[in-house]
């Protein structure tokens, strides 16, 4: 299993490994079953990680670093996000992405994962304050310098693309891309196709509303779905009818409905590689498996007809998340 990302990119695995949620976001999780998991993982041929450095704010690449110590550093792509601010309580307090700020982020990244390189380095979000040309030109110093292989975007449109790929060619956009959250598709995808960029989606289950395993008892503590408005009050119940309906699809067809959104996902390009959020065995195991299935266009079409995009209640992110997403200003996001 092996997809490029890109012209220009590396070559990885069909799936990549969200660790995400190993640290931060979606509750507590189980150290040692996190680090279980990355294992699981790299022996099923899963060959690359996506982190943050803001995520638990530096424990998710401790994590990964302890994760990997018995194992080949060559054998695995090793993506990470930088620029987020946050207090020590873990709000969100900015975004920092000049040039002296990247070089900064990238020296404690490589001091906690323990390693001489990162493979693909990308800023979470735009900075407001600074062009994205003097973040990639940062990074494009970093790669020239050998402590970054390849430099990657989050959440951008179409023009932010065309302005960082001038300054650097760009291996992959990171994007929300799922049954649910299909913005990429109105012009983002088209312009990374027309420039050879590759696509890392994640959001594929939407934060596990498409995981077949969500319920509206399900309790929230501190937890990014609680106040992501898709998981709240009369929006959540729309959601849920249809994850009810990809459900019967799914038991008509043989998988189950977080296998049915990744394959979904898996067939939209060979461009485009899916982070799975995985945190336990089983969910990772599901995940492998859904590289299996099959899907003919009238499965395809039975899919998209159970959760139309139209349908979805709720934005992907509150209000303040969605004024950070560049990926949805541009005039034909909406
Ligand atoms: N660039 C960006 O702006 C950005 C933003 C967000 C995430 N990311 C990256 O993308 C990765 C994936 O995103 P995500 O974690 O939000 O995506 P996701 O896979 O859509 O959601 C993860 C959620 O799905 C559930 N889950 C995972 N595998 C499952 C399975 N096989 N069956 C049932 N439930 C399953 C988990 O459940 P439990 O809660 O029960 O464990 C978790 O709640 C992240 O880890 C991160 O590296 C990037």
């Amino acid at each position: 299993m092996a997809r490029t990302l890109g012209n220009t990119g590396p070559t990885v695995s069909d799936l990549g490994l969200g660790a995400m949620g190993m640290s931060d976001m979606y509750g507590p999780a189980d150290r040692g079953e996190s680090i279980a998991t990355i294992h699981a993982a790299l022996d099923a041929g899963v060959t690359l990680i996506d982190t943050g450095d803001f995520y638990g704010m530096g424990h998710n690449e401790l994590l990964i670093a302890e994760a990997l110590r018995d194992r080949n550093r060559d054998d695995v792509t090793i993506s990470v996000k930088f620029g987020g601010l946050r207090d020590p309580g873990g709000a969100w307090i900015g975004y920092d992405a000049r040039p002296a700020a990247v070089k900064t982020f990238l020296s404690y990244t490589l001091q906690r994962l323990g390693t001489d390189h990162v493979d693909i380095y990308r800023p979470s979000r735009v900075d407001p304050n600074v062009p994205i040309e003097e973040t990639i030109g940062a990074i494009a110093e970093m790669v020239e310098a050998g402590y970054v292989r390849y430099v990657g975007l989050s959440e951008v449109g179409p023009e932010t693309i065309r302005r960082a790929a001038a300054v650097h060619p760009i291996s992959d956009l990171q994007i929300e891309y799922s049954l649910m959250s299909r913005g990429i598709e109105r012009g983002i995808l088209q312009t990374c196709r027309e420039l050879g960029i590759g696509v890392t989606a994640y959001g594929v289950l939407s934060r596990g509303l498409l995981s077949g395993s969500w319920s509206k008892e399900r309790k929230l503590g501190r937890d990014f779905r609680a106040t992501s408005p898709r998981f709240q009050g009369e929006n959540l119940e729309r959601n849920l009818k249809l994850v009810d309906k990809l459900r019967e699809v799914a038991e008509a067809h043989g998988g189950n409905v977080a296998q049915l959104a990744l394959a979904w996902v898996l067939t939209r390009g060979d461009d485009i590689v899916p982070l799975i959020g995985a945190r336990r065995r089983p969910q990772l195991q599901d995940a492998i498996a859904a590289l299996e299935l099959r899907l003919s266009a009238d499965e395809l079409a039975q899919i998209e007809a159970a959760v139309p995009a139209e349908a979805v209640a709720g934005t992907r992110y509150n209000e303040v998340g969605m004024k950070h997403l560049d990926s949805e200003q541009h005039p034909a996001a909406h």
